[in-house]
């Protein structure tokens, strides 16, 4: 279809896309986190987490907004589903809310927590949608917060202990699962920036909750494979293309700091490589190792789950704090709502590296999209061309690295719903479906559309070649 038929929308043709280089059962998603979607935050046992906290702390979030009643996906899920048929998707990527299932953290399971998910996982299958279950999308459990958080180990503990009450409860079901979704920000933005909960500024807690975080993921992995024969498991990781702002002998090194500090901490130890030793150096604390755990983080996968956002370009910032980098903001490139600036060829970048880099043998991208100020039209149309050239020229850069040989197997657009944005609270809106917060009316935008398009015109391809 040209744009010729799509009426409205960007000029960027999705003939771009390589349908043909992606595979024949290619999973087509949608994705969405607990918290930013279910509200109903006090409802049927859930106990508030470290988000709940961060959020109704005056000051945190834009507008003082929180996830209180978000999309109400909690009471709204069959319409959710809905959409997504219309979409014409086949997979969806939800993550359990830890504080519905273990309010304490630890303990008693709530099993109206466990219910809820337990209906919506056979409700996707009764609609030929995929479900894949992501753990831990940021939620902490306030009661295990209290008792120190993930720079203590025995949370990484009771994670694995949580993994295994789901994949005992879903499994039967559920094969596709994600430990962690952006340990990065947990660790870095949450424990060191402060700008997402817990909201400390703390290098050494920042550190040691990266490393309970992935001790935490490689014991989930063991328990998800102990209670589910069939299960598949991966992690997901937010990773960025990297670039010094100059060539300063000084910026490249802090390129080589800040690529360190986003992606090698994250991809080598669960790649059996420890954690770099260069960066150790930068952050200068001590791991809280203890022997055995390597391996264990390093336990194999089935899968590598990528967020592909924006590219970073760096100087060196050498006042501090580690890693000692600072992001620049380059002018007159394009840039997405949320100031992020847009490189589609980024993505293709990443794929081939996790498969030349890291010898990866199955990837999704687990997350990408792009927030923009949508303006609803007096008819109730919402018409988004930038999000749909989004789009379509980052399919094409995944088709391309698919050609080029990367094992892409799926695709999850952020997000199915507008939704809580983090920080950013409701501004940024990153849904193909609108949502109107007073009403919860939602509605398709001009991306969600193009996106059933694309799908539509792949499945043809499809059953043509059959
Ligand atoms: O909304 C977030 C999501 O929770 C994690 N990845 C990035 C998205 C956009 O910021």
């Amino acid at each position: 279809m040209t744009k010729t038929q799509h009426s409205e929308g960007t000029s960027v043709s999705p003939d771009r896309i390589d349908l043909a280089a992606l595979p024949h059962d290619f999973l087509w998603g949608t994705a969405t986190a607990a918290y930013q979607i279910e509200g109903a935050a006090a409802e049927d046992g859930r106990a508030p987490s470290i988000w709940d906290t961060f959020s109704h702390t005056p000051g945190k979030i834009a507008g003082d907004d929180n996830g209180d009643v978000a999309c109400d996906h909690y009471h709204r899920w069959r319409e959710d589903i809905a959409l997504m048929r219309r979409l014409g998707t086949n997979a969806y990527r939800l993550s359990v809310a830890w504080p519905r299932v273990l309010p304490s953290g630890d303990g008693a399971v709530n099993p109206k927590g466990l219910a809820f998910y337990d209906e919506l996982v056979d409700a996707l299958l009764e609609a030929d949608i995929t479900p894949s279950v992501t753990l831990y999308h940021w939620d902490l459990p306030q009661a295990l917060q209290d008792r120190g958080g993930w720079p203590e180990r025995e949370t990484a503990e009771h994670f694995a202990a949580y993994a295994s009450v789901v994949a005992e409860r879903l499994g039967d079901r559920v094969t596709h699962w994600a430990t962690l979704n952006e340990p990065s920000c947990s660790a870095w933005i949450g424990h060191l920036e402060g700008k997402m909960a817990p909201g400390w500024t703390d290098l050494t807690a920042a550190v040691r909750t990266s490393y309970h975080l992935l001790l935490g993921h490689g014991l989930a992995v063991q328990a998800i494979r102990a209670a589910s024969a069939d299960a598949r498991v991966g992690i997901v990781n937010n990773l960025s293309t990297v670039y010094a702002a100059t060539d300063r002998p000084e910026d490249e090194a802090a390129a080589v700091r800040h690529d360190g500090h986003v992606n090698r901490w994250w991809l080598d130890p669960v790649h059996g490589r420890g954690f770099p030793s260069d960066m150790r150096e930068v952050y200068g604390v001590e791991l809280p190792e203890h022997p055995g755990d390597l391996e264990t983080i390093a336990t194999p996968l089935d899968w590598l789950g990528l967020n592909y956002y924006f590219p970073a370009y760096v100087e060196a910032a050498p006042d501090g704090p580690a890693p000692y980098v600072r992001s620049i903001r380059r002018p007159d490139v394009p840039r997405t709502g949320m100031d992020w600036e847009i490189d589609a060829s980024g993505l293709e970048t990443l794929l081939l590296r996790l498969r030349d880099d890291y010898g990866a043998r199955k990837i999704y991208v687990t997350e990408n999209g792009s927030a923009y100020p949508d303006v609803v039209r007096p008819d109730g149309t919402i018409d988004d061309p930038e999000r749909q050239e989004y789009l379509i020229t980052h399919l094409a850069a995944a088709a391309s690295a698919a050609r080029k040989g990367a094992p892409l197997a799926g695709y999850f657009a952020w997000s199915l719903l507008d939704n809580f944005e983090w920080a950013y609270g409701y501004d940024k809106r990153f849904g193909l479906v609108h949502v109107d917060y007073a009403t919860q009316l939602r509605t398709i935008k001009g991306t969600g559309h193009r996106y059933a398009d694309i799908i539509r015109r792949h499945v043809g391809l499809v059953r043509r070649a059959a």
